[in-house]
């Protein structure tokens, strides 16, 4: 399948470019299964790769130009000068490639350029990382053209680097860790303060579960502002605790943290969603790894719960998803990613899967919604070489 995929980018490659690739490299989008709004926290985090991928097809160049096509946009070849990149000049899906060879150059590594040919299976605007996924394949591609030998981690920096600053968008690091160093089977435990990561199995399929993931078909946007907001009053709250940020308050302390926020009630909401979803993080954790799978389904929920009521990130769609979901019997469900549309996750038996599914669809049709998306995801393999 891959290999199938590899050889088509890399003909529309030979048709724009006249010439072959000298490789073709993949990076994944993720869901994240619990961990919501934490990574700028200096918090837990708890990714999965998708099957669903960012290819790039791309040649080495020596000149100084960067040339960018996308099979998904279809227009013409965008021509850019490496040594000409501007951040934040720059509004369309080019700034992410060009973001990662900028920020690439900004820390001393000497990219002169190359040919580019992207082509991407993971929807767009459904909060499942398309952006990273971007990102991550071309950070892959020139690290390995230019044998810069730099590891998934670093990769992950670089390509937060150019999101935070060439595209101007203030995110964490999880998507691009994500992209970066998930495994096959395995969800990715990630602690944000010191990038240490843990693989946790995670196959659902062996007991008898299915994890899926439903696109409200909602457009997110990180750019309206709002994940903007959260993280300055997340901010704002460490500096009133007077730590150097919410992951350093204790879940045990949490009671005391917020009677010292007085009646800042804003800041209390968020503070109180950080704090929590760090602990449900851990919680998760000691389950899959006692064996208890089935025991996570409440954890999601309680999360979900806490981002509508606590962070006040959801919407009515994702909120539907889950109402709809948990009543037909699925075991857990909440929103995943940055919130206000996008994607939720539902933790379901295989013997309840189909119920649940059409119990959704139909809830979806009888509140005169755009049918959503439903398919079932299964932890896939992180960035790597295609061919
Ligand atoms: C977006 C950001 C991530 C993270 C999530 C919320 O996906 O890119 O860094 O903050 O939202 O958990």
């Amino acid at each position: 399948m891959s290999e199938a995929v590899a050889e088509t980018v890399a003909e529309r490659f030979g048709e724009l470019y006249a010439a072959a690739p000298d490789g073709v490299w993949a990076a994944p989008g993720r869901v994240n299964l619990i961990g919501e709004h934490t990574d700028y926290n200096d918090g837990f985090v708890m990714p999965f790769a998708l099957p669903h991928t960012a290819v790039a097809a791309v040649a080495r160049r020596e000149d100084g130009v960067l040339r960018l096509h996308s099979a998904d946009i279809d227009g013409p070849v965008v021509e850019l000068a490496v040594d000409a990149l501007v951040p934040a000049s720059d509004k369309g899906w080019t700034a992410y490639p060009a973001g990662v060879v900028w920020a690439l150059r900004e820390a001393g590594h000497a990219v002169t350029g190359a040919d580019i040919h992207l082509a991407s299976t993971v929807p767009p605007g459904a909060g499942l990382s398309s952006s990273a996924a971007l990102e991550v394949v071309t950070a892959l591609a020139l690290n390995d053209l230019f044998a810069l030998g730099l590891e998934g981690p670093q990769l992950a920096r670089l390509c937060r680097r150019a999101e935070n600053a060439y595209v101007g968008a203030p995110v964490g690091i999880m998507d691009q860790t994500a992209s970066a160093c998930c495994e096959p089977g395995h969800a990715l435990f990630l602690d944000t303060r010191d990038l240490s990561q843990r693989q946790i199995p995670f196959d659902l399929a062996a007991e008898g579960m299915r994890l899926l993931v439903v696109d409200t078909r909602v457009e997110h946007s990180h750019s309206e502002g709002e994940y903007g907001r959260r993280r300055a009053g997340c901010e704002k709250g460490a500096a009133l605790l007077g730590v150097p940020a919410l992951r350093d308050v204790p879940y045990e302390g949490l009671d005391a943290a917020l009677d010292r926020l007085g009646d800042d009630e804003e800041v209390r909401r968020l503070v109180r969603h950080v704090v929590t979803e760090d602990e449900r993080v851990e919680r998760v954790v000691s389950l899959l790894e006692a064996g208890d799978t089935r025991a996570i389904g409440p954890v999601l929920a309680e999360g979900h719960a806490s981002l509508r009521d606590d962070f006040r990130i959801s919407c009515p769609e994702l909120d539907l998803v889950v109402d709809t979901a948990l009543s037909a019997g699925a075991l857990g469900a909440r929103m995943t990613g940055g919130g206000f549309g996008g994607s939720a996750i539902v933790l379901a038996e295989e013997a309840d899967v189909a119920a649940v599914t059409k119990a959704v669809q139909e809830a979806f049709v009888a509140a005169g919604l755009t049918a959503p998306r439903v398919f079932e995801a299964v932890p896939s393999a992180g960035a790597r070489r295609l061919g």
